[in-house]
């Protein structure tokens, strides 16, 4: 499955599923702007990137700005060529319709609870009162998990990671608009 050359941008890249996702499609040849809201982080991914001898450059932006997304985008796009792949929930089957007979392939992969350091991040991004999610119906704790996924366990990044890559592949390219939920049977359920 070969993205050689294929620019791919992802957002959230310096942690958790942002990072598999990066390193998955630079270790199928896509250059890769690695962009976070923590600069650190996002230079670290580009870092590990480089050292497995794939292509990536850390971009710090802050996703709901606009302005930092032009940023990132741009700088990226003069870094390392045309953007050819970019993971954007919601837009997609708009953007899939609109783009289409161009050639381009709209799709999002929706993930299910995969062990990921979010909580720890959205403490330090938003403080320490971010709602607890536990009553919401979403599992935040093995025994939970056990009781709501059919699978009986949380994912890994690695899981999300291969199912972008195979979206992003030639393999996938009639596939578009599309919305792949990785979730272990959460959602069938
Ligand atoms: N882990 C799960 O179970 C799960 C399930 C479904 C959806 N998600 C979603 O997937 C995304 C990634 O989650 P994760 O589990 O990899 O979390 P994570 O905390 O491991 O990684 C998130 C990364 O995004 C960065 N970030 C946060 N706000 C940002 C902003 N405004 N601009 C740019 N970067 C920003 C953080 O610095 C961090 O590096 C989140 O949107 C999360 O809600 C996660």
């Amino acid at each position: 499955m070969s993205l050689q050359d294929r620019m791919a941008v992802v957002t959230g890249a310096g942690s958790g599923l942002g990072r598999a996702i990066a390193e998955a499609l630079a270790a199928a040849g896509a250059p890769v702007a690695a962009v976070d809201l923590d600069a650190a982080s996002a230079e670290e991914t580009a870092a590990l990137i480089a050292k497995a001898g794939g292509k990536a450059k850390g971009f710090q932006a802050d996703t709901a700005k606009a302005a930092d997304v032009d940023r990132a985008v741009s700088g990226a796009i003069k870094a390392l060529g045309a953007l050819e792949i970019m993971g954007v929930v919601g837009l997609t089957r708009q953007m899939a319709v609109t783009y289409s007979a161009r050639g381009i392939t709209i799709n999002a992969v929706c993930p299910g609870p995969i062990l990921t350091n979010l909580r720890q991040h959205s403490q330090q991004i938003l403080g320490p009162e971010i709602p607890d999610m536990s009553g919401r119906g979403i599992a935040v704790n093995d025994e939970q998990i056990r009781a709501v996924v059919p699978s009986g366990r949380r994912g890994t990044a690695d899981e999300i990671a291969s199912a972008v890559r195979f979206l992003a592949s030639d393999e996938a390219k009639y596939i578009t608009g599309h919305s792949l939920v990785v979730d272990g049977g959460w959602r069938a359920k």
